[in-house]
């Protein structure tokens, strides 16, 4: 039986969803500490340069396959040639991106849980709990799965509801909020001691830093913010109405997801160096603090100082992190759930807690073996997965998809396509250039 497939009701539904997927904790963790790092506004360039130049097109091979097929993305990939060889390297191909997408949510929903610990451990505060929050706020295995279990519910109960009803209808409530907390947090942060230091070294650019080994982490860093290669933008794309241009709405979501990662810039690294004038440690080994001790040490130092308002703050940044993580997992879980309600007899209800209870094993064992697992799942799946399965899906849009059906999609909701500088550039471009750039980049990455 086909069941009727259901769909973002408008243009800013689809644009809040994939944004709320885009935005995460990639952007308000990862972007400024890797622009700190690595030399400012310097690396805030190459970032742009990539973002535009190869990570952009990537998304667009997914929208463009997803709203097609109108499918997940095994069965969108294999569906896209009759070719035996075609099909089944789509199927291959597929299923890899769907078992990444799977894997990062592991880590992920672990990570999304030590922010709603510390959301909990300063709303404790807050409420005067001193012994409980002080618990919540000490990292635990205990805590750890409660938390990451609890958010789990909650990223399964929202896809569970569906694309209307759960992922657009959340999205649109938490993505304003994310943006207001996120402004209102910048504005206060620039207020304090300190914080303008921290935005000379965000903003000046200091050339002699760029290397190849900072190319390559722009452009893992873009790729993972887009949240490419594994099928999440195809779905959503798969959900997106004909009548939307495809190329302007891509382009929203791209320049939304490096607005908010620009903006988080003007949070963070001011707020470390207002720290810094508290006499919080910001830097360990000549860098800038940028793994856990920043956001679960340095960050909390800096809270512990600020006095009563102090835990308002904490609250208010907490609540920051773990709604940005949220509507990520969202679009993490909805790659399999899609395939489970597309491929099976399964119901959408089902689909969504059973493979969120499986995914949520999987995030358990990290938990529990940390140390071995952890780093080795980041790399295995966002610096070596996310580029090649990225590379595969230009290809995929460049030699499988049909190019008259290609060009009509670029076409649909776009009366004016012909004359713009994407159709005449991109569909050739993603067929020769994004796959051999990547290719290029990511090659050095493993030689260097
Ligand atoms: N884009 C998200 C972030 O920046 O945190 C991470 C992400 C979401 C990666 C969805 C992959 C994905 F499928």
């Amino acid at each position: 039986m086909l069941k009727q497939r259901e769909q973002f009701t408008s243009r800013l539904g689809f644009v809040l969803a994939a944004a709320g997927s885009a935005v995460g904790l990639g952007n308000i963790w990862g972007f400024p500490t890797n622009t700190a790092n690595g030399g400012g506004a310097a690396f805030v360039l190459i970032y742009l340069v990539l973002a535009f130049t190869l990570a952009y097109p990537a998304l667009m091979a997914e929208l463009t396959i997803g709203r097609h097929t109108r499918a997940n993305i095994v069965t969108a990939l294999q569906g896209l040639s009759p070719r035996p060889g075609v099909r089944l390297t789509g199927r291959l191909v597929g299923s890899y991106g769907i078992l990444v997408a799977s894997l990062i949510l592991c880590f992920y929903s672990l990570v999304a849980g030590w922010m709603a610990a510390n959301l909990a451990s300063s709303g404790a505060a807050l409420a005067g709990l001193d012994r409980p929050a002080a618990w919540l706020a000490r990292d635990g295995v205990p805590r750890n799965l409660l938390f990451a279990g609890l958010f789990s519910l909650i990223t399964a109960g929202v896809v569970s509801e569906g694309v209307k009803h759960g992922i657009e209808r959340w999205s649109s409530r938490l993505m304003p909020t994310l943006v207001a907390l996120l402004v209102a947090l910048i504005g206060y942060v620039l207020t304090r001691d300190g914080a303008i230091a921290g935005l000379t070294v965000y903003l000046l650019p200091d050339f002699a830093r760029i290397s190849s080994t900072l190319v390559i982490s722009a452009l893992g860093q873009a790729f993972f913010s887009l949240s490419l290669g594994v099928g999440t933008m195809l779905v959503y794309g798969s959900y997106i109405r004909e009548g939307d241009s495809l190329p302007a709405t891509g382009a929203i979501v791209t320049l939304v997801d490096i607005g908010v990662a620009f903006l988080a810039g003007l949070l963070i690294i001011p707020a470390m160096f207002a720290g810094r004038e508290l006499g919080v440690e910001i830097y360990a080994n000549g860098q800038l603090q940028a793994g856990p001790d920043l956001i679960f040490r340095v960050l909390p130092a800096l809270f512990d100082s600020m006095g009563p308002l102090g835990n308002g703050v904490a609250t208010a940044f907490f609540a920051l992190m773990t709604i940005a993580a949220l509507t990520s997992s969202i679009s993490m879980l909805e790659v399999p759930v899609a395939l489970a309600t597309e491929t099976t007899s399964l119901n959408r209800k089902t689909a969504a807690w059973l493979v969120g209870g499986i995914i949520f094993a999987g995030t358990a064992t990290i938990a529990v073996f940390f140390d071995p697992l952890f780093g080795a799942v980041v790399t295995l799946t966002t610096e070596f997965s996310q580029p090649l399965l990225g590379i595969a899906l230009c290809l995929f849009a460049g030699w499988a998809f049909n190019r008259n059906a290609l060009l009509e999609e670029i076409r649909a909701g776009n009366p004016g396509a012909q004359k713009t500088l994407f159709w005449k550039v991109w569909p050739t471009y993603v067929r020769y250039f994004c796959p051999l750039l990547i290719a290029t980049v990511f090659v050095q990455a493993i030689f260097l």
